[in-house]
């Protein structure tokens, strides 16, 4: 990164490792520069573009052609009822369940920017991958997920689930909300399921939006089965348009 007149400006790979996660190939984002696609500025013979152009690339260009976008749900949290002390998986990003339940929460995730990035201060953050839960067995009243595992490998959702019934105490529930994601034909050229949120929290309105890779299709009834096949009773389900909630008992 560069500073010219008070302006940073990122080169491509700064680009594609601090806005894409290294999601998006270096020859790819080169390319966006040499077509005019992203704005870019010729510093020392290199493409740079400053955060204004990245943003306008973003939302313009990059997640018109390559994602599939199914559009702006709401998602009330009003009537949720979450006891006891709370472990939030993937608590970082927006950090809804901190911005919900404050001191209640200890949120974990691998990502310490995320962390950071998380507006709540009141809860604990820690820095945890979910694959290996750094607590004590029975543990937690509560578990939450907040549209986190739709960023994790399918693979990964089992060991997952496993942990969370080992920290949760005995009847202990675990609360999770996620989106619908169809099956991606291999034909087509969009890699991203980016989903637009509209988050109720009594009187405060959170507008988000959540973006992963589009590798993987889940929905409602592969983790009601995920639950079941770890020992967790299923205390509610319910399916909206693109969205789903479910809530788990450790018997
Ligand atoms: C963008 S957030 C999703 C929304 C977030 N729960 C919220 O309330 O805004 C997804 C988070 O999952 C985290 N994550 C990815 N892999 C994880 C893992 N193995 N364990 C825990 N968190 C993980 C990511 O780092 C990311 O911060």
């Amino acid at each position: 990164m560069r500073e010219v007149d008070n302006v940073k400006y990122y080169d491509a790979v700064d680009i594609c490792e601090t806005f894409f996660h290294n999601k998006i190939r270096l020859e790819e984002m080169i390319d966006y520069f040499d077509t005019g696609k992203l704005k870019g500025k010729m510093i020392y013979n290199e493409w740079h573009a400053d955060k204004k152009a990245i943003d306008e690339f973003i939302e313009n260009v990059f997640l018109k052609e390559k994602s599939y976008n199914a559009g702006l749900h709401r998602v009330d949290l009003s009537n949720i009822t979450l006891n006891g002390k709370i472990l939030d998986i993937g608590g970082g990003g927006q950090g809804i369940i901190g911005q919900f339940k404050g001191e209640q929460v200890i949120a974990i995730d691998p990502n310490k920017n995320e962390l950071e990035e998380a507006p709540s201060s009141d809860g604990l953050k820690i820095i945890m991958d979910a694959k290996d839960l750094q607590f004590l067995d029975n543990t937690f009243d509560t578990a939450t997920a907040f549209f986190t595992l739709m960023y994790i490998p399918k693979e990964e959702h089992k060991t997952i689930f496993q942990e969370i019934h080992r920290v949760l105490k005995k009847n202990g529930e675990f609360t999770l909300w996620d989106a619908t994601i169809p099956n991606r034909n291999i034909d087509d050229e969009r890699y991203i399921f980016f989903i637009n949120l509209e988050v109720i929290i009594e009187d405060n309105k959170i507008e988000t939006g959540y973006g992963a890779l589009w590798n993987k299709e889940q929905n409602i009834e592969y983790f009601s089965n995920l639950g079941k096949n770890v020992g967790f009773e299923i205390l509610e389900s319910k399916e909206e348009e693109v969205t789903f909630y479910l809530r788990y008992k450790k018997k």
